[in-house]
C-alpha cells in the first residue's frame, strides 16, 4: 500500500478522515469510492481493512483512475449498471457550505460521482477544513459538462444568468478538457447573491447540459479534519462558523 501511516499516525488530515471514514465500512457492504487525493487514501484503507481484518466489500468506482487503484490493490469492483442502490459512498469535495451543499468535480468525473451520491443510502463527504465555505464558488468556480454540440448554447443560457466563464482547457493548455464521458467542460462563476438551491435549479434546466458540480442535497454526512481531529458535522455545525476557516 502507498502512503503508511509515520509512527501510527497518518501522514495529514486528508489520509485522517479517510482512515476515520473505513471504519464506517461493514461486512457485507457494496461501497463507492470517489475520486480524488482524499478518496485515493479511503480506498488504500478500506484494502488493508480487507486484507488484515477480513472485510468482505464490494466497491464501485466513481472514475477510472479510481477503479484502477482499487483493483490494483484487491478489491472487487463492479459496474454501476448492475445495481440501483449502494449502501455507502465516501468522496471529497472542493467546497462545503454550512447547509451542507458541496463543489466537486474539479477532475471533472461529475457524471458517475453523481450518479453515486443519489444511488447512495448513506453519502459520506471527507475533507480536511480547507474545503469550507460560505457559499459554492468561493475558491472555484463551477465545473458543468455540456455535450460537445450544445457549448455555445448552454454558455449564452448561463452568461443570460449571469454567468462568467468558458471552456476548459487541458493541462498542457494546447486544446480543450475532454471528460471521461466525452463532453467539454465549461468552469462559470456566478453573482454572489444566487443561492445554492438556485443555481443547482438553474443549471439543471439548460439543455445540453450533462451534469456539473453543484452537489445539493446529496450528502448524507460531512467527516472534517483538522489538525488530526476528526469531526462529524451536521447542518449549521458551529465548525462553520469558527473565525480560522478558510
Ligand atoms: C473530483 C472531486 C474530488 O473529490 C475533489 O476534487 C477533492 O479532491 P481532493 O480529495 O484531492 O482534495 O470532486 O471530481
Amino acid at each position: 500500500m502507498s502512503d503508511k501511516l509515520v509512527n501510527n499516525k497518518p501522514i495529514n488530515d486528508k489520509q485522517a478522515v479517510a482512515i476515520h471514514a473505513a471504519n464506517f465500512v461493514k461486512n457485507g457492504m457494496l461501497v463507492g469510492l470517489g475520486t480524488g487525493s482524499t478518496a485515493n487514501y479511503f480506498i488504500e484503507e478500506l484494502a488493508r481493512r480487507q486484507l488484515e481484518e477480513n472485510l468482505k466489500v464490494t466497491t464501485i468506482a466513481s472514475s477510472i483512475v479510481s477503479m484502477n487503484k482499487a483493483q490494483s490493490l484487491g478489491l472487487s469492483v463492479i459496474a454501476l449498471n448492475q445495481v440501483a442502490e449502494i449502501d455507502l459512498y465516501v468522496d471529497g469535495a472542493d467546497e462545503i457550505t454550512p447547509d451542507m451543499t458541496l463543489l466537486k468535480g474539479r477532475g471533472y468525473d461529475l457524471v458517475l460521482e453523481k450518479l453515486l451520491a443519489k444511488a447512495a443510502k448513506q453519502f459520506l463527504v471527507v475533507a480536511d477544513k480547507s474545503k469550507l465555505v460560505d457559499r459554492i464558488g468561493t475558491n472555484f468556480a463551477i465545473p458543468i459538462e455540456v455535450m460537445p454540440m450544445a457549448w455555445k448554447a448552454a454558455k449564452r443560457s448561463l452568461e443570460a444568468a449571469g454567468g462568467v466563464g468558458d471552456l476548459r482547457q487541458n493541462v498542457a493548455k494546447d486544446g480543450l478538457t475532454i471528460t471521461s464521458h466525452g463532453s467539454l467542460v465549461l468552469d462559470m462563476t456566478f453573482d454572489k447573491s444566487m443561492s445554492e438551491s438556485a443555481l443547482n435549479q438553474l443549471i439543471n434546466n439548460i439543455p445540453g447540459v450533462v451534469e456539473h458540480g453543484i452537489f445539493y442535497g446529496l450528502a448524507s454526512s460531512i467527516l472534517i479534519a483538522d489538525n488530526g481531529n476528526v469531526t462529524k458535522l451536521e447542518s449549521n455545525s458551529a465548525v462553520f462558523n469558527s473565525k480560522d476557516k478558510r
